[in-house]
């Protein structure tokens, strides 16, 4: 994507932000390439959406009623989103599956961020399922979003290693230190170099 404007990033949170706030910290220095123009959320009162008012970035929150029609909130959110004409959709630590009307408006341009070396562990609890497992490597990746549950191309991997007492937190957060710097400089490359996806293989140009 390069371009002399800032790559504009929407970035969508569900807790306490830490990977935002890496982009927010990284997106200070204007060399970086991008502007984080937007935070949404699907809960309201969570640190991530103080972090995004604290850096007087404007906020959005879509939550999802229980029994509420997927298909009307995957429509709405696509136009709260698409009110901030992204050029990339940031998922970080964002709990819920976006959706094909979601994905079809944003194609090819919505990455995600996952606690555990994908294909493995997969979900919500990857740090958890990679322990449980017994894995003496587990790490975080960067990937394109599809319409599966972590399923799309990938990006970026960094690995960290499993510590005999690690309990799920511990290990979490170890990983997370090592998330937000490969989010930041996944972001960094998008932002400045043109991509294309052949065979599940990201090539960069
Ligand atoms: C991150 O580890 C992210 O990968 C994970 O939530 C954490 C958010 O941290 N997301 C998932 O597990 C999605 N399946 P943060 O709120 O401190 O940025």
């Amino acid at each position: 994507m390069p371009d002399s404007a800032p790559c504009r990033l929407v970035v969508l949170v569900s807790g306490t932000g830490t990977l935002l706030q890496a982009l927010i910290d990284a997106c200070a220095d204007p060399t970086y390439g991008a502007e984080v123009v937007a935070v949404g959320a699907d809960r309201d009162s969570i640190a991530g959406l103080q972090r995004a008012k604290n850096a007087d970035i404007a906020t959005f929150v879509h939550p999802l009623q229980r029994g509420a029609d997927r298909v009307q909130w995957d429509r709405e959110l696509t136009a709260l989103v698409a009110a901030f004409r992204p050029d990339l959709v940031v998922s970080a630590g964002f709990m819920k599956l976006l959706g094909p009307h979601f994905l079809s408006a944003f194609s090819g341009r919505v990455i995600n961020t996952h606690p555990a070396l994908l294909p493995s562990f997969p979900g919500m609890h990857g740090p958890r399922d990679a322990l449980a497992y017994g894995v003496k490597i587990s790490g975080a990746t960067v990937f394109l979003v599809d319409e599966g549950v972590d399923s799309g191309a990938i990006l970026s991997q960094a690995a960290v290693p499993v510590a005999e007492d690690d309990t799920v937190e511990t290990l979490h957060e170890r990983i997370k230190g090592v998330e937000r710097e490969l989010l930041v400089s996944t972001t960094r490359q998008l932002a400045n170099c043109s991509w294309h996806v052949i065979d599940r293989k990201v090539h960069w140009e």
